[in-house]
């Protein structure tokens, strides 16, 4: 949907969204990740050009079109996905962190093809955690407005403010990825909504709605905070 001029409130506004899975190299074949398809993130790169922002959208491997107007970046690994978040992040107005980031990758990957062994004996491949994105990112004295996400099995708004804190975060939007047809690779999302007001944390729930519509949803709220 194409907005005019005077609707887009975000005019003028630098928006930067990591989006997609991560992939950890275990060796040149092989990889650690998980079931992101990418399309929240990428719902918020074309919400936001909608709204008017300049976007620039960081991207793990993901089966997706670029959304038009959006300056895309692909990354791989979480490290890459760090240096490219940290690289565009500077002078940006608001971060959001909608990337499945590997929480762990291997201690070190193997230079060649790993081979099984003679015996019938398992394998234990020893991991590392990946450096949190997001929490860097907020830890920089002259912060954009920052937005993460928590998808959550249980116990959704408990988690969700533990991540706001935590993180430091202005805002979360929290699923319940365990309820089908929604989240992880669907059509259709809900969230919880909260978001820090001085030292409050005020909250809404959005209902399953198309992506799209949801991430038009958060990024006008975002918008509210940022312009009381
Ligand atoms: N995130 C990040 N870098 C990481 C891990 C997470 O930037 N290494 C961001 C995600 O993009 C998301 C938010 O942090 O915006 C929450 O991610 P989530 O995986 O729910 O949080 P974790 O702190 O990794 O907690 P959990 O143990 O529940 O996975
Ligand atoms: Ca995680």
């Amino acid at each position: 949907r194409l907005l005019s001029p005077p609707e887009q409130p975000a005019r003028g506004l630098r928006l930067v969204i990591t989006a997609g899975p991560t992939r950890e190299a275990i060796d040149p074949v092989r990889y650690l990740s998980n079931h992101s398809s990418g399309r929240m993130g990428y719902a918020l790169a074309a919400a936001g050009v909608a709204l008017g922002a300049e976007v620039t959208l960081i991207s793990g491997p993901v089966a997706l079109a670029t959304p038009a107007g959006a300056t895309r970046v692909d990354v791989e690994s979480a490290s890459e996905m760090l240096a490219a978040a940290e690289a565009h992040a500077d002078g940006a107005d608001i971060f959001i962190g909608c990337a499945a980031v590997a929480d762990y990758r291997a201690a070190s990957a193997a230079e060649h093809k790993l081979k099984k062994g003679d015996d019938d004996a398992g394998m234990t491949l020893r991991l590392v955690r990946n450096p949190d994105i997001i929490a860097t990112i907020a830890a920089r004295a002259d912060r954009p407005f920052i937005i993460g996400f928590a998808a959550e099995t249980q116990d959704v708004e408990r988690y969700a403010r533990d991540k706001l804190a935590r993180k430091r975060l202005d805002m979360v939007a929290a699923n319940d990825v365990s309820q089908p047809g929604l989240g992880f690779g669907s059509e259709n999302n809900a969230a919880l909504l909260l978001w820090q007001h001085g030292d409050e944390v005020d909250q809404c729930h959005l209902p399953p709605q198309p992506k799209a519509d949801l991430a038009e949803a958060i990024l006008r709220q975002a918008l509210t905070c940022l312009t009381p």
